[in-house]
């Protein structure tokens, strides 16, 4: 039994796990998967425990799955909106220390990932990052798990991201630094990813010795060709509303289609993490082609994510 190294560890960005952690999740998440389908025993139990699960942009996928994760481990899940915490001028520092005298786990989805980091420097208990306006780890997670179910590996699978440089693009280019995957982001200039975590996707490749080959380029259809994945995510990302006219003028040409589906390997998978703007960055014939796999991603929030908690409340 590999040793859990992440007993009471906050979960902010996938660079916060190495790459024997993201093997620890994945292996944890097949076996609860596999325990819960099956009514099998062995199902491990945090009863007594709490969580406050903290939504400060709208989810559907986030909240549903984190909630029904701390139920099925025997976790009370509290959930909490905009009108909750962090507001009414309470400072985190405040917010923070009132929440680690209720709860053992706090679940955070916000703004800024600078939020995040401050919430995890004051609070003792674990802190997972549910949705920045950077970062979105839970996704990643579950869409490893979902490529590896589909490809049955992931060191060498060629994984191109089709659309904005944002929250998802930066988790993708972690995750393939941490298993070996190739990832390309294809997005326009003005939109593609920090140069920042690109750097670190590179380094964390390095310093890991995974093989990952990282790309940013933006020529989608350059980055189509023989790819096993095609991925994308929505143009305008929650807060950026008041851009969706613009986006979808600079955007156009990166819309998934069965025209760019054809460029990649034969039965190449399509992915999106939800929710998806039809006709926009997919057409409704991918979308809803044999080859999609946005419901097992989001199924596999669920898995990943009862692992990853299972895995920061253990002893
Ligand atoms: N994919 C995802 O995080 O979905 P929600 O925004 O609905 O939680
Ligand atoms: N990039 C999207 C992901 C939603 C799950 C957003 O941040 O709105």
């Amino acid at each position: 039994m590999p040793v859990n190294t992440l007993h009471g560890r906050d979960v902010l960005t996938l660079a916060d796990l190495t790459p024997d952690e993201v093997r620890l999740v994945l292996d944890r998440a097949v076996a609860h998967k596999r325990m819960w389908r099956q009514a099998a025993g062995g199902r491990p139990s945090h009863g007594g425990k709490y969580a406050a699960i903290i939504m400060l942009k709208p989810s559907l996928r986030t909240r549903v799955s984190f909630e029904v994760a701390c139920r099925n481990l025997g976790i009370e899940p509290v959930i909490l909106g905009p009108g909750d915490a962090f507001s009414r001028s309470e400072t985190v520092h405040d917010t923070v220390k009132v929440l680690d005298r209720f709860v053992d786990l706090i679940v955070l989805r916000t703004f800024e990932q600078s939020h995040v980091e401050q919430v995890a420097e004051h609070a003792e208990a674990p802190v997972i990052n549910a949705l920045t306006d950077d970062h979105h780890p839970c996704q990643g997670l579950a869409d490893l798990l979902t490529i590896e179910e589909h490809l049955e590996r992931l060191a060498g699978v060629r994984f191109v991201y089709v659309g904005d440089g944002n929250n998802m693009a930066n988790t993708y280019l972690l995750a393939g630094a941490l298993t070996g995957m190739h990832v390309t982001v294809a997005s326009p200039l003005g939109y593609q990813p920090d140069p920042g975590v690109v750097a670190q996707a590179i380094s964390l490749t390095e310093r890991h010795g995974t093989g990952a080959q990282i790309a940013v380029v933006a020529d989608p259809r350059d980055a189509a060709c023989g790819a096993d994945v095609i991925a994308t995510d929505t143009w305008a990302s929650m807060g950026q509303e008041a851009e969706h006219a613009a986006r979808v003028a600079a955007f156009a040409g990166f819309t998934v289609d069965d025209e760019m589906m054809a460029l990649a390997a034969p039965d190449a998978l399509f992915m999106h993490c939800l929710p998806a703007h039809r006709g926009e960055e997919v057409t409704d014939s991918v979308i809803d082609s044999a080859e999609s796999v946005v419901f097992d991603e989001a199924e596999n929030r669920l898995w990943a994510q009862q692992a990853l908690i299972s895995l920061l409340m253990e002893r």
